[in-house]
Formats: C-alpha cells, structure tokens, sequence
C-alpha cells in the first residue's frame, strides 16, 4: 500500500547544517571534468605517480595471508604496525612520538572535521592563515567558531600577529610545507617564533602537513611538532604520496586530546578501514616510499618548472605569483581591479579552469587572487592553457 495525499516534508535544516555549502571547488572541478578543458583548478596528484601494480600485489598479499583480519572490524586508532611505523618515521627525525600518541582517520579531511568538533564551540576563536585551505575553513565552519585570520608574506604567517590577535584561541590552523593555496613555506625563523607563542598563550598550533614530502629544492625545515610535541598537534596524509582514493591520513597529538579525537571518531565512522591500513603498510614497510618519493618530486619538480616558464612567458606586466619550492599549487596576484571570479568565467568559456581566491579567505577576500595547480595537466597543455589565461588577464589591463 501506498500512503496518498501526504505533503511532502519540508525539512528543517539544523543551524549545523544551513551553515554548509558546497565548495567552489567541487562546482569548478565538475566543469573541468570535460576532455576539451584545461584545467588548473584541481587539487588532485597526479594519478601518473599512483603505484597501482604495487597496490594491487599488496590487497593481492594482504587477502591472501590474513584475509579475515582484513575485512573484519577493527581498532578506533588504528591497525597497530601502521601507527607503530609513522611514529617510527616521525621519531627519527627527532619529534619522539609513541604510537600510542598516533590516531588513523579516513584522510586527513577526517582529522580536521574530529578537531573542530572536539575543540571548538561556537564563537570559540580559531586563528587561521589568510588565506588558507578552503577544505579546512569548510571543515571548522560547521563549528561555528569565530575565525580569526591572520596575515602571511612569503616567508609565512606572522607570529606577530597571532601575539596581537590571538589571546583565547582554541586552535591555530597552520599549513609550513608549500602551502595550499600559496606554495609558500613558513621559514625557520619563524617556526620558532610561533611555537614559542603559541606555547606562551596556550594555544594549540595544528601543522597540517600533506605536502612536506614534496620539496623540490633546498632542504626540508624541521617540523614544528618536533620543537613541541606537547603543544603542537601534526597531521600527515597518504593522499599525496601515494594515492587519494584509500582517504588515509593520521593525526599525532598529545595523549589526552587523541583519546578525545579517538571518542569523537568513534561516533562518526567506528574507524577507518582496516583493509585499505593493512594494504598501506605493505607497500610502505621495507622503505618503499624512500625510492618512490623521490619519483614523485622530480616529476612534480619539472611540471612547477615548466608552468612558472609558462606564466613569465605568458602573463603580462602588473601580475605577480609565487615561486614554491615545493607542493602542487602557484598563487597569482593581478593588479588590484581584475576580479578574478569574472575572469574564472571567462577562462571557462575559452576551456581554461583555475580557482579564484576568494573561498580561501576567511578573513576580507582579495579578489584579484587564484590558484593554479601544476601537476596534472601535460607540459603542452601548459603552455597553452597559460597562453590563453595570459591572453584574457592583458584584454582587462
Ligand atoms: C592542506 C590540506 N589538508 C588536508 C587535505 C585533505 O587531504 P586528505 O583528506 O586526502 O588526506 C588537503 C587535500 O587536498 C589539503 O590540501
């Protein structure tokens, strides 16, 4: 039987959720989606670096030899050899973590929506770069806190200006490593200096660093956690050094706050698959990513390359972006009246996509920003993607 005449529900969103919005990004990346369109808006590794055979011996492995672990339920934290090696790998370069200290989530998306649940309130303050990742600024929003941006130049964020604007904050958002969107990287001087402050006001610094491995030139700077393990919560990825799509990151923390993270994830999702953990920590236990890292970075390496060749080629006078030394994304600067969301319109028309800062913003926009990611898209296509977006940027000057 079927019930009739009933009116359809109207549905009352929570305050939660009216908060929510679809990212710019998603809408972009469905348009790019198009053979015909080049595009520079992702934030997708390239799938050229995934090790697909590796991957498919190491399920092939896994199901054979303990299959029925693999596809049963498993432990909140985590599969204990995978948390066992990351804190290995995080101790000898000199943090001195436990395993114990190490939670898996499904991608380290996960582990910013568990710390924004379980640190902020609503209206709590929570300091972030501006501009920041736009996935981080979606993540905390649903918690409603009051954020509080602060200024970067290229050599980072201003430790400065979380001592003036901080007091009080719940969490301070940090990306040091080749910074989404801006390819910048937070300098020594000044890691120092915002662990000191942020250990002087009490205030937990999150270093989110997917992608610290990924440094094309000069040396790694250490890692904000190994200065303070006690104040400082790292978040590290599988996304851009091995592959996305098995959505595994992890979180390291100071004991009581990962027991907290541990409880929250409990409720979200039990824990994170325990066959996709298993499958990573056979490819990754004999050194694997030593070698394939290193392949990664000299194919990323020559693709940032070509495309700031490209850009000095191609863009006219007026326009300035950033030079990273590693990471996937380029961060450009029109002269102050080019809008860079009619651009984007524009761009599309001609089968060209990049992203308009605006959405990395939480603070006042600057509208005469974008990003371009270098690394999926072929030396060729490039060039005349930049070409063309050269084109269009110099009709507005
Ligand atoms: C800065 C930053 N943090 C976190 C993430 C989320 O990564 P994942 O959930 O794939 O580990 C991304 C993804 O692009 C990112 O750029």
């Amino acid at each position: 039987m079927k019930l009739e005449n009933i009116a359809p529900i109207e549905w009352n969103f929570s305050e939660r959720a009216k908060q929510l919005k679809s990212s710019m990004i998603r809408e972009i990346l469905k348009v790019t989606q198009r053979p015909d369109v080049i595009s520079f808006a992702g934030g997708l590794p390239s799938p050229e670096t995934f090790p697909v055979e590796r991957m498919r011996a190491a399920f092939d492995s896994v199901l054979a030899k303990s299959g029925k672990t693999a596809l049963q339920y498993g432990p909140t934290d985590g599969f204990p050899p995978l948390r066992e090696f990351i804190a290995d790998s995080l101790s000898a370069n000199g943090a001195k973590i436990s395993p114990d200290q190490v939670l898996m989530v499904s991608g380290s998306q996960q582990g910013l929506d568990l710390l924004g649940k379980v640190l902020l309130d609503e209206g709590s303050k929570a300091i972030v770069e501006t501009p920041s990742y736009l996935g981080a600024l979606q993540a905390f929003s649903v918690y409603r806190p009051e954020f509080v941006a602060v200024d970067m130049d290229e050599d980072g964020l201003r430790p400065a200006d979380v001592a003036e604007k901080g007091e009080g904050a719940r969490l301070l958002y940090c990306l040091p490593n080749f910074q989404n969107p801006t390819g910048r990287t937070l300098s020594q001087e000044r890691r120092i200096a915002l662990v000191e402050t942020c250990a002087r006001m009490r205030i937990p610094l999150l270093e989110d660093d997917p992608y610290g491995a990924l440094c094309y030139r000069g040396e790694p700077l250490p890692k904000m956690l190994a200065m303070n393990p006690d104040g400082v919560i790292y978040m590290g990825s599988f996304s851009k050094v091995l592959t996305p799509g098995i959505r595994l990151g992890y979180v390291v923390a100071p004991r009581p706050l990962i027991r907290k993270l541990e409880q929250a994830k409990q409720a979200a999702d039990l824990h994170t698959a325990q066959l996709t953990q298993m499958v990573v920590h056979e490819v990754i236990k004999d050194g694997f990513l030593d070698h394939h890292i290193p392949t990664i970075r000299s194919f990323y390496a020559g693709q940032c390359d070509i495309m700031l060749d490209a850009l000095s080629k191609f863009f006219p006078e007026g326009v300035t972006w950033t030079k990273p030394d590693g990471g996937m994304f380029i961060w450009v600067t029109l002269p102050k009246h080019v809008d860079s969301m009619v651009l984007s319109d524009e761009a599309i028309a001609q089968n060209v996509a990049f992203v308009p800062g605006v959405p990395f913003y939480a603070g006042t926009p600057e509208t005469n920003t974008l990003r371009l990611s270098f690394v999926t898209v072929s030396r060729e296509r490039i060039y005349e993607g930049i070409a063309k977006l050269g084109k269009i940027i110099a009709s507005k000057l």
